[in-house]
């Protein structure tokens, strides 16, 4: 029988290995445009918990200042250097640490160095010395990448961008939402709708009253909002795209009869460990919704349509810049396809809801629009205002557009656009 091979111990002084973990994070990200949260696993192999937070932390922190980084860096190098150069990479680790993240200077730069091993160390240090001898500082809030901001200039005007940036700045809230709103854990925290407690971004979460009984799950306000819009259960509803299940979780605690569908057999792994942590229930089905349909129609569809997630940008600030407009054009034909498979399993009298958490028009306004011009089946049933957080109206015509300027106050709101639809009789 073949021994396991042993974990080589790391020849790297301590603090190296995350910063070469944030590194292979980095570069996941910017050089081959995969999602962050993807990869820490495999980025994050045989670090300590601690370690791999702090690769964790050091990869979105650059991430959500890229563009003012890279400023720093080209405007003290005489040559530019190659957007995907390891000395970047290693300039940006050492320099947002320094910066923003409130690490000493000489750790920073001493932990970035061995990145480089055997190329430009004179130069990273160098230039990493030079911007500290110059005070350098990062604006705040941060500059969003230029492709991002021209789009979502387009299409929603001057106030986004603020908003955007300043969402940008920091790491966003957490929100819980609550099995039982009548019957509520006793966790402090702000309360800006039935069921829901909002928390610092850095409050320790599984220590809550509740935890274990399973009164609770970790789920966005905005992204509780598409289940909400269903009600309380009045029969049999398909959850499609459900995996990891924050909004079968909803529906099944407000009395509906879930099916929750889902292609990805790991994501549902989680939605079965979330039904059992809450002691809630629902029929789980592994399948490609492409291919597969429903027995018979059904009172009620939930379709959390795969999406360019550019609207969770403040938790996946990777989504700034790998999110381009090819994948965009690719999950708005991925969502045309499923919105007119779900349409067809809704019964007459039935609800159609459809969500993205998605700042692109193409994946909501625009999807909508193209759907209801195919399918006079269907009419918008209009979201009431009292359905909404207080500070959240519906759109002019009945859907619902969150943006990140909004509730700003109160910590602010991920960007998702919902619509519900009605089958008519
Ligand atoms: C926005 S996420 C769903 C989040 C989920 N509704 C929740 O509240 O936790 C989109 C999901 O669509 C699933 N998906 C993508 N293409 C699919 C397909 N062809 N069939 C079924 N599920 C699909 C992905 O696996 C992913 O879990």
């Amino acid at each position: 029988m073949r021994r396991p091979e042993p974990v080589k111990p790391s020849q790297d002084p301590p603090g190296v290995p995350a910063r070469r973990a944030a590194l292979r994070l980095l570069d996941a990200v910017l050089r081959r445009g995969l999602a962050l949260e993807a990869e820490l696993d495999r980025a994050g192999q045989g670090l300590a918990p601690n370690d791999r937070g702090l690769a964790h932390a050091i990869a979105a922190e650059t991430l959500r200042r890229l563009p003012d980084l890279d400023a720093l860096i080209d405007g003290a190098t005489q040559r530019p250097l190659p957007d995907d150069a390891k000395a970047r990479f290693a300039l940006r680790i050492a320099l947002v640490q320094a910066l923003a993240l409130g690490t000493p200077h000489h750790a920073a730069i001493a932990t970035a160095l061995p990145l480089v091993e055997g190329g430009p160390r004179k130069l990273v240090h160098g230039v990493f010395g030079t911007l500290m001898r110059q005070g350098a500082t990062l604006p705040e809030p941060p500059t969003l990448p230029d492709p991002v901001a021209l789009r979502w200039h387009a299409a929603w005007g001057d106030q986004l961008i603020e908003d955007a940036e300043r969402a940008v700045a920091v790491p966003p809230p957490i929100d819980l939402s609550l099995r039982d709103a009548a019957a509520a854990p006793d966790i402090p925290g702000a309360s800006l709708m039935p069921g829901h407690v909002r928390l610092d971004a850095r409050a320790p979460i599984t220590g809550l009253d509740g935890y274990a009984e399973g009164g609770w799950w970790v789920q966005d306000l905005a992204a509780s909002l598409p289940a909400r819009l269903l009600g309380v259960g009045k029969g049999r509803v398909l959850d499609l795209c459900a995996a990891p299940g924050g909004k079968t979780l909803q529906l099944a605690a407000a009395g509906w009869d879930v099916t929750a569908v889902d292609v990805s057999e790991s994501r549902l792994a989680r939605l079965s460990e979330n039904l059992a942590r809450t002691g809630l229930s629902a029929e789980v089905v592994t399948a490609d919704l492409l291919k597969w349909r429903p027995a018979e129609p059904v009172d009620a569809i939930l379709l959390d349509a795969p999406c360019s997630a550019t609207g969770i940008f403040r938790r996946h600030p990777d989504v700034l810049h790998r999110v381009r407009p090819s994948l965009i054009a690719e999950m708005a034909e991925l969502q045309a396809r499923l919105l007119t498979r779900a349409a067809a399993w809704v019964r007459p009298g039935g609800v159609l809801v459809y969500a993205t958490c998605s700042l692109e028009p193409k994946e909501g306004e625009e999807q909508l629009a193209a759907f209801l011009a195919e399918h006079d089946e269907y009419t918008l049933d209009s979201v009431r205002p009292d359905e909404l957080p207080e500070g959240v109206a519906p759109r002019p015509d009945g859907t619902v557009r969150t943006l990140p300027g909004m509730l700003a106050e109160q910590g602010g709101l991920d960007g998702f656009f919902i619509a519900r639809m009605r089958r008519r009789l």
